[in-house]
């Protein structure tokens, strides 16, 4: 049976580790997979998490399965983190959150209740978007269309132009728009931007469906959900994909969570029994281990301001990371100017190479980043940054 399936490559991002795994050189930099490191490279486990761990080690009693939407808690700690307890208020009673596998499972769980609300529902993805993106969402049912975002040639937003695609998409349709550090641009909107889209959509009638897998990398908890909250402030539906990988450094233990805002309380009941039926049917319940410190974390005071003092320094570490290249590389040559790398947030800025000189660096210097050159800063270190500019402009 099985004999029909062809080999095929490897995924485009984490193919990439392994590669980087197997390769003997003892000067190869990882800029490949978007897991933040420390200056030594490491990814470590974070001290509010091991903290976090002791406590629920000494106080779980049971694997028993938890709740269909996942842990309460952890629930509403996730709805406080992504909403803002003020706006929570307003809104709470149309809005429902269930606890996901990572936020890929988030995605699909959502592209799966859209599918049934609205078969072969049309979604408009930025051009670039996250590459996994398309499978986990298309695969669904869903029909991709793409409105153009990053301008790759000066190295920002086309708004003029995401702006006029956007308002023409027919009322109704999803519009996927990444809360903030933009994957794989790193180039984000800014909230006068945010406020002139939310008025498109208000009038267009159109659902915004927005990921956020890297609250607190860009500018702040509170200002990285600013879209979303504007949103959920501003249209009757709002779909919130959330990821807990990178901010929890949760990322194997696969937690996230999903959030619809409804229109109406009525909806709101009925949507999330879809989402628990959409769930059961897929893969019954959430791993509970990473919701589970989330709810320990977010509702111990110390803990939680240890996280977000220790999400804080990875943010920190980045900007200064990304300011540093730009200083050597626009010191090493004139051809070039690398300045827009300090302006972009989060994990992730495009270098602007093409996929040569991306493969020769690779192959001559063993330094990894996505063919489209898209570099994740957290593996620049005070020992290899001197090592990648000096490659990139041997590449340019
Ligand atoms: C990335 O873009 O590198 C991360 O989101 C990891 C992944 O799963 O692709």
């Amino acid at each position: 049976m099985f004999d029909v399936l062809p080999l095929l490559p490897a995924d485009p991002i984490l193919g990439l580790s392994q590669a980087f795994a197997k390769d003997s050189n003892s000067e190869k930099v990882d800029l490949g997979v978007g897991v933040y490191k420390n200056d030594l490279g490491q990814t470590p486990i974070m001290q509010a998490v091991t903290q976090a761990e002791k406590i629920h080690m000494a106080k779980e009693t049971t694997k028993s399965y938890t709740p269909p939407a996942g842990i309460v808690g952890a629930n509403e700690a996730a709805m406080n983190l992504i909403f803002g307890v003020e706006l929570l208020n307003e809104i709470q009673s149309r809005v429902r959150t269930i606890q996901t596998p990572g936020g890929c499972g988030a995605l699909r769980v959502a592209a799966e209740l859209i599918q049934r609300a609205k078969k072969g529902a049309t979604l408009w993805v930025s051009t670039p978007t996250w590459a996994n993106h398309i499978p986990l969402l298309g695969n669904a049912g869903l029909s991709l269309k793409e409105y153009p975002y990053y301008d790759y040639k000066n190295h920002l937003i086309d708004f003029s132009a995401m702006k006029n695609s956007i308002q023409q998409i027919p009322a109704g349709d999803l519009v996927l728009l990444h809360a903030c550090c933009h994957n794989p641009s790193g180039a984000d909107l800014t909230r006068e931007q945010w406020l002139e889209l939310a008025d498109i959509f208000e009038e267009r009638k159109l659902i915004p469906f927005i990921d956020m897998a890297y609250q607190g990398f860009g500018d702040g908890l509170d200002e990285d959900a600013f879209g979303i909250r504007l949103m959920a402030s501003r249209v009757p539906e709002v779909i919130v994909a959330t990821s807990y990988s990178k901010n929890f450094g949760l990322y194997r233990d696969r937690a996230g969570s999903l959030s619809f805002v409804f229109a109406d309380e009525k909806q709101a009941e009925a949507g999330l029994s879809q989402l628990l039926s959409v769930t059961r049917a897929l893969y019954s319940m959430s791993p509970a281990h990473g919701a589970a410190l989330i709810d320990i974390i977010l509702h111990n005071e110390e803990l939680a301001q240890l996280w977000s003092s220790e999400l804080m320094s990875m943010r920190l570490r980045i900007a200064n990371l990304r300011r540093d290249l730009v200083v050597k590389l626009n010191q090493l040559q004139d051809k070039q100017d690398f300045s827009f790398i300090a302006n972009e947030k989060g994990m992730f800025s495009f270098l602007g190479l093409g996929v040569g000189q991306v493969h020769q660096l690779r192959n001559q210097y063993s330094i990894y980043m996505t063919d489209n050159s898209r570099i994740s800063v957290s593996g620049l270190t005070a020992n290899n940054i001197d090592y990648v500019s000096h490659a990139i402009v041997t590449v340019l």
